[in-house]
């Protein structure tokens, strides 16, 4: 795959298969630590240790569509590509944490692609679980370890609150689903004009 968001929404098909109502999915672009971590969390089914251990095997899958199941052999590969790992915590009936963290600037780790696209894939889906999602972005400021010019922000939701507010209708309803889809859009393009601070960028800055 190409891009992490893909990634992602395989880990979030995962957990509807798994049963979950609930998912968390958080994004943390951290540049002061060079480091960037996607968790996702569901109350689904869960995963004894042994499900664990051959899930992150390639050939071991609990579908019966297809023989081999890739979604997590792929994304651990990803993320051992660039300097990461994947890891999973889950206990049976309580549910699964998979936490994937990579190098932020490493040279091979896939870009994070349209986080937007993916989200609304997963949420117009029929019968979609309820979705927390943070996704920050921290960047250093000039000189690395100056904290006032870092930059902090932030763009996260949670669609029981949102699902209140459409009192009823689905999220999927074509007038909602257009209004999800540019809010997707526009909170995740915001995110990306968080800028590093270059020498010279910040008026009177003294540089
Ligand atoms: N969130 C989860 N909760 C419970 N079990 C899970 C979860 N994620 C994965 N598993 C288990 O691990 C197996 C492997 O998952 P993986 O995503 O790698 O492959 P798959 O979903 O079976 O197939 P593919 O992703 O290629 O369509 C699943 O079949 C399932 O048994
Ligand atoms: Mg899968």
């Amino acid at each position: 795959m190409l891009e992490l968001a893909l990634h992602v929404l395989d880990i979030l098909r995962n957990a509807v298969e798994a049963g979950a109502t609930q998912v968390a999915l958080t994004i943390i672009e951290d540049e002061p630590a060079n480091r960037l971590t996607l968790t996702i969390t569901d109350n689904g089914r869960g995963m004894d240790d042994e499900t664990i251990r051959r899930a992150l095997n390639p050939f071991y899958t609990t579908r019966r569509t297809r023989h081999v199941g890739l979604g997590l052999p792929l994304l651990a590969a990803a993320a051992e590509t660039a300097g990461g790992g994947l890891m999973i915590r889950s206990r049976p009936g309580e549910g699964t944490t998979v936490e994937t963290t990579f190098g932020l600037d490493h040279p091979d780790r896939q870009p994070l692609g349209d986080m937007a696209a993916t989200l609304l894939a997963f949420l117009l889906a029929e019968a979609a679980p309820d979705l927390r999602y943070t996704h920050r972005v921290l960047r250093t400021g000039f000189p690395a370890d100056n904290p006032v010019f870092a930059q902090e922000r932030e763009f996260a939701f949670n669609t029981a609150a949102i699902r209140a507010e459409l009192e009823g209708l689905p999220l999927n309803h074509p007038v909602v689903a257009r209004w999800l889809a540019e809010y997707l859009a526009e909170g995740e393009r915001e995110l990306k004009e968080v800028e590093h601070n270059e020498p010279g960028a910040v008026e009177g800055a003294g540089v």
